[in-house]
């Protein structure tokens, strides 16, 4: 799917923090993810740190807020910024807005998203209080191809992290994210290298 000569350029859309970013960022820049580049990182927020963290990083990035926009208008307008910009694949990062039909169709098996639960256990807002109210022992992070439903695509992997008798929803969620960081890395480097294919909802290595 890439190459060194024309690496895959990677579209990343956020809402808020952007430690996912970050941690993709800096795989790239240390050469764990190769022939992968960031062709833009879009928020929806205009307050999102994640932006603020793309603009000290130099990394082109660009604002188009949702908020009081009716949807398919406002995807229609991150779907032109994101060609724009060449993006080949789309990866939601912390991007706490449902996609349009059309949207999804316009990139179709091209985005990607993380959630912090062992999907399809706590799929929503949350899922670490949900997860930690629940009562389970074993949490995690999930990356997946975003299909039309929430939180629900073929899963391409799974990291797991133990839930303890002396964890609070905040402690779970830091050990949930520093999974999601090595995850998201690992994911992408899977789609990029392209040696995979889909059978109903099964990620299948090849
Ligand atoms: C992450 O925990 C991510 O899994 C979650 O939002 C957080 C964003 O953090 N996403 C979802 O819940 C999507 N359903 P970040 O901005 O620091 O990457």
């Amino acid at each position: 799917m890439s190459t060194e000569a024309t690496p895959l350029r990677l579209g990343i859309l956020l809402s808020g923090r952007g430690s996912n970013f970050l941690a993709i960022a800096q795989s790239i820049r240390e050469r764990r993810l190769a022939g992968v580049e960031i062709a833009i990182v879009l928020s929806n927020v205009a307050e999102a740190a994640g932006i603020t963290a793309a603009v000290q990083l130099g990394v082109p990035c660009a604002v188009l807020v949702s908020k009081g926009r009716p949807r398919t208008e406002h995807d229609a307008d991150m779907i032109a910024t994101l060609r724009a910009h060449k993006v080949d694949l789309v990866c939601l990062a912390g991007y706490m807005r449902l996609l349009s039909p059309g949207f999804i169709a316009a990139f179709s098996n091209r985005i990607l998203n993380i959630h912090p639960s062992l999907l399809p256990a706590f799929p929503g807002l949350d899922a670490q209080q949900q997860t930690f109210e629940y009562g389970v022992k074993i949490a995690g992070c999930t990356v997946h191809f975003v299909d039309e439903h929430l939180d629900h695509g073929a899963i391409i992997l799974q990291r797991t992290v133990p839930v303890l008798d002396s964890d609070d929803a905040h402690s779970l969620a830091e050990r949930i994210l520093a999974e999601e960081h090595i995850a998201y890395t690992e994911a992408i480097a899977r789609v990029a290298s392209g040696e995979y294919e889909i059978q109903g909802r099964r990620y299948l290595k090849r």
